[in-house]
């Protein structure tokens, strides 16, 4: 058997982004040793890609909100089937936790009075959003880092899990190997904290760069979790779509927090055309003005563009769709029009949009102070993720915490646009805590070596398969046709027959991917890594799909032509995605949670 060497924590923490960070450092708090492992160099995460600030209610802009509307809008951008106990506890919690970043050294844009400014975002009744220029994440990961190693985290960079081992129903190690070697590692620990984000690389368009391959999702589903809410997954609807190389990169909603609006080729703010229900009535008697009003509120106007992603994008697909698109595929956001109402606004449009300014005028030669930008949907994020308890994270697994992007729940069928750092604080921190509770509370326990010697046995199976010999396929080929498959039959607009066409052909290439080839070397072979990831992306399609195709409605993220209205019987469902006994995949049907009286006195109110 290939060798391997043993690391041994109280907690281990898999995923260095927003939410790994967080729980690395509230663990590590508690006096016990802990473990961080990246995919990738410390700080390159996908929280860099919240680009547009943090959804917290400072009420630093607008002192009538508080966290009970920022807990109503959440309900409402999820269409009412999140986790309420999540959402509760993100509103409630997610101003400490900004605060809590201030003092550790981030820097925020101000107010004229000092406090940290707040910005428009979609489905905020008030600006909510603290934000430095574009690059709040980033400012996110960065102070993250510089306060985690101070900490004494152990960190382990470039390393991929491929396997969480068991014992009995508890969770007892990691196995994976480091990329730059290719050589094995395990990692005891009492408590393990999922937080590896995504699986935008499933799709061919998509924000998300080569680490985001749902291994978390995959891992825990492997070891018997529960994963929930798959159907949603968010299509963000601003992504670059020229030139090619670049397609999918992220264009912040921060433009259209700043003003920028949406045409069409026939140059109409095409987003006064459909006004979804849960706004109609609010809509203004004079859209010339630019503006709908929120929950009937004049003060709180909005304009249509700042409507809930999972809309937008929809709105975008139709205009591309009927022949009003822009020449590349995608439709015009301007910014460059408030030089109508600025004096100053070149300056400002760099000032609030640095990393927009420069984006496009390094990959697209365009200067966005003068000229629309082209763009179109991009996949973004992961709504659907690993079951875990509202309050402690712990899934369905003993000892198996999640945070962040990779557990299911908080956001229901579409997230609001800066919920996504706010959750990975409030939450990274919660998995932190619980885990190192629930390693404290709970002794070592042993490890499988047959589990072992069969996970080193399943890795090294590519590397030894000769591609020449006919005996392999590449594992490029096969993520290739895979994301065709989820880009073309798992998009944004989806029809029983396609998603059916799609579960098949995932059965196919998992076919494919058992037998593919990465002849070579062990070291820094992304052949190799690709054959492994292969794994996860194809397990975690076939949930999206599967449960994708038993919604037969539409809700949020998850529009079906065949089925274009909401169904309020399916609006009292979860779909829980299960591995059956016999290792196949099953889809259930569960009522979601009741929420509490006082709770949904608060969504009557804000309605
Ligand atoms: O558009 C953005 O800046 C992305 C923010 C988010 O996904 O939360």
């Amino acid at each position: 058997m290939d060798s391997y060497k043993t690391f041994e924590y109280d907690v281990l923490v898999i995923g260095a982004g927003g939410a790994g960070l967080r729980a690395s450092i509230e663990a590590s708090a508690a006096g016990i040793s802990v473990g961080l492992v990246c995919k990738s160099l410390l700080g390159k995460a996908h929280t860099v890609m919240a680009e547009g600030g943090i959804a917290a209610a400072l009420s630093n802009v607008d002192d009538r909100d508080d966290w009970k509307t920022h807990f109503a809008d959440t309900m409402r951008g999820g269409q009412y089937v999140n986790n309420y106990r999540m959402a509760e506890l993100h509103a409630q919690e997610a101003p400490e936790r900004v605060h809590e970043l201030e003092a550790w050294g981030a820097v925020f844009d101000r107010t004229g009075d000092q406090k940290i400014l707040q910005r428009n975002f979609g489905g905020h009744k008030y600006p909510r959003l603290a934000h430095v220029g574009d690059r709040t994440g980033l400012e996110m990961i960065r102070t993250l880092q510089d306060h985690g190693i101070h900490q004494g985290i152990d960190v382990h960079m470039e390393c991929t899990i491929i396997r969480l081992l068991k014992e009995g129903d508890r969770v007892t190690a990691a196995f994976g190997y480091d990329r730059e070697r290719g050589k094995f590692r395990l990692f005891k620990a009492r408590a393990i904290v999922l937080a590896t984000g995504g699986y935008g690389r499933a799709y061919k368009i998509t924000s998300n760069s080569w680490e985001y391959t749902g291994d978390g999702h995959s891992l825990a589903y492997d070891a018997g979790a529960d994963l929930i809410d798959m159907e949603y997954l968010q299509f963000h609807p601003t992504g670059m779509v020229w030139p090619p190389s670049v397609r999918g990169i992220l264009v912040t909603e921060g433009v259209r927090g700043e003003g920028g609006v949406l045409r069409n080729s026939e140059g109409n703010r095409f987003m006064f055309d459909d006004i979804p229900d849960l706004y109609k009535d609010q809509t203004a008697d004079n859209p010339e003005e630019g503006w709908i009003y929120t929950q009937g509120d004049k003060e709180a106007r909005r304009p249509p563009e700042l409507l809930t992603r999972d809309h937008v994008a929809r709105c975008i697909i139709r205009e591309i769709r009927e022949g009003r698109g822009s020449p590349h595929g995608g439709v015009f956001l301007d910014i460059a029009w408030i030089r109508e109402k600025l004096p100053n606004a070149p300056e400002h449009i760099k000032r609030k949009l640095p990393s927009m300014y420069h984006q496009f005028k390094e990959l697209a030669n365009l200067d966005i102070t003068e000229e629309p930008m082209e763009v179109g949907p991009t996949t973004h994020y992961a709504m659907g993720g690993i079951r875990v308890d509202g309050d402690t994270q712990m899934s369905t697994v003993q000892g198996l915490f999640a945070a962040g992007e990779c557990a299911g729940g908080m956001h229901g069928a579409n997230r609001l646009g800066g919920n996504s750092l706010s959750d990975l604080l409030v939450f990274g921190k919660r998995a932190g805590e619980y885990a190192a509770e629930f390693a404290k509370e709970n002794g070592a326990t042993g490890v499988d070596d047959s589990a072992i010697a069969d996970t080193i046995q399943w890795a090294l199976a590519p590397i030894e398969r000769q591609e020449a010999e006919g005996s392999g396929e590449s594992p490029y080929q096969i993520q290739y046709d895979l994301q065709d498959t989820m880009q073309e039959l798992v998009g944004i607009v989806r029809t029983q027959e396609e998603m059916d066409q799609a579960v098949e052909k995932i059965a196919a290439l998992k076919q494919r991917a058992d037998q593919a080839a990465a002849p070579g070397n062990r070291e820094f072979y992304p052949g190799w890594d690709t054959a492994l990831d292969l794994h996860n992306l194809l397990t975690i399609s076939e949930a999206v799909a599967r449960a994708a195709a038993r919604r037969q409605e539409s809700r949020g993220a998850h529009f079906r032509e065949d089925y274009p209205d909401k169904d309020e019987e399916w609006g009292k469902t979860s779909l829980v995605v299960k591995k059956g006994g016999d290792g196949t995949m099953e889809v259930s049907r569960e009522p979601v949670m009741d929420i509490p009286a006082e709770l949904q006195a608060i969504i009557e109110e804000n309605r």
